[in-house]
C-alpha cells in the first residue's frame, strides 16, 4: 500500500487518554502544518489560522472546558464530568487549534457569501491533510469540537487574533497511542454513489 492509503484507512479517532506522556517533537509539527496548509481554497483567502500550545495552555484549556461541561455547576453528574474532561484535555501531551478567519464585512464576503462556507471548507481539508500527515509521522490526533470557545476566557488563554472574524474549526489533540484500531467499516460505496460511467 502507498504511505497515503495505508495513511487514510490507518488514521483513526484515538482519546487523548490513550495518548503517553512523551511530547511529539514540536518541528515535526510545525512541518505537519506547513504541509497541510495546501489544501485547495477558493479565491485564495487563506482563512485557516493555528494555534499550537505549550503544556501550560494545554491545561488551562482543559479547565476551561470542564467548567463550560458543568454549566452552573448545580449537577452533580455534569460536575463530575467536567473533572473528568478537564483531566482528559489538559494531560494532553499535544493540542493544535484551528480556526477559520473570515472577515464577513470585507467587500469580497459581502459579493460573495458562499466564501464563508468556502473557507470553512478549506479550513476541513486542511485539518484532514495535517490528520494524515501526523498519522504518517506515527502521531496519534482527535479532532473535538468540544466547545470551550464558549468560555469568556478562551480567547485570552490562546491569544486569539481576531475575537471578531476568527471561529474554532477543531481542537486537535495529539500524541503517541499504542491503541491500534481498525479501518471503519461503511456503508456500501454503491449505496450512495450513483456512477453513470
Ligand atoms: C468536525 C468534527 C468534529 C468532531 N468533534 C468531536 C468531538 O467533539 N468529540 C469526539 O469525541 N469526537 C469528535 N470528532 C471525531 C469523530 O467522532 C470521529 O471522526 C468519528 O467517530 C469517526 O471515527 P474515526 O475518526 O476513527 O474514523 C469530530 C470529528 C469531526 C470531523
Amino acid at each position: 500500500m502507498s504511505d497515503l492509503i495505508e495513511a487514510i484507512l490507518k488514521r483513526r479517532t484515538k482519546k487523548p487518554s490513550t495518548f503517553s506522556e512523551k511530547i511529539p517533537d514540536p518541528s515535526i509539527i510545525r512541518e505537519c502544518v506547513k504541509l497541510s496548509r495546501h489544501a485547495p481554497n477558493h479565491h485564495r483567502t487563506e482563512p485557516a489560522r493555528f494555534y499550537l500550545l505549550d503544556s501550560k495552555r494545554i491545561q488551562k484549556i482543559g479547565k476551561l472546558f470542564g467548567e463550560i461541561v458543568a454549566q452552573d455547576r448545580s449537577d452533580p453528574q455534569l460536575i463530575e464530568r467536567g473533572k473528568k474532561k478537564a483531566q482528559e484535555w489538559g494531560n494532553a501531551p499535544g493540542l493544535l487549534i484551528i480556526t477559520c478567519h473570515t472577515d464577513r464585512t470585507s467587500e469580497l464576503v459581502q459579493k460573495k457569501p458562499a466564501v464563508i462556507e468556502e473557507d470553512y471548507a478549506t479550513c476541513c481539508c486542511i485539518c484532514q491533510n495535517l490528520l494524515l500527515l501526523l498519522e504518517n509521522k506515527g502521531i496519534a490526533t482527535k479532532w473535538s469540537t468540544g466547545p470551550v470557545w464558549e468560555h469568556s476566557k478562551f480567547p485570552k488563554a490562546i491569544g486569539l487574533s481576531s475575537i471578531e472574524h476568527e471561529y474554532v474549526v477543531g481542537l486537535i489533540f495529539f500524541g503517541y497511542s499504542q491503541q491500534e484500531l481498525p479501518a471503519r467499516s461503511l456503508i456500501p460505496l454503491n449505496d450512495h454513489l450513483k456512477d453513470y460511467t
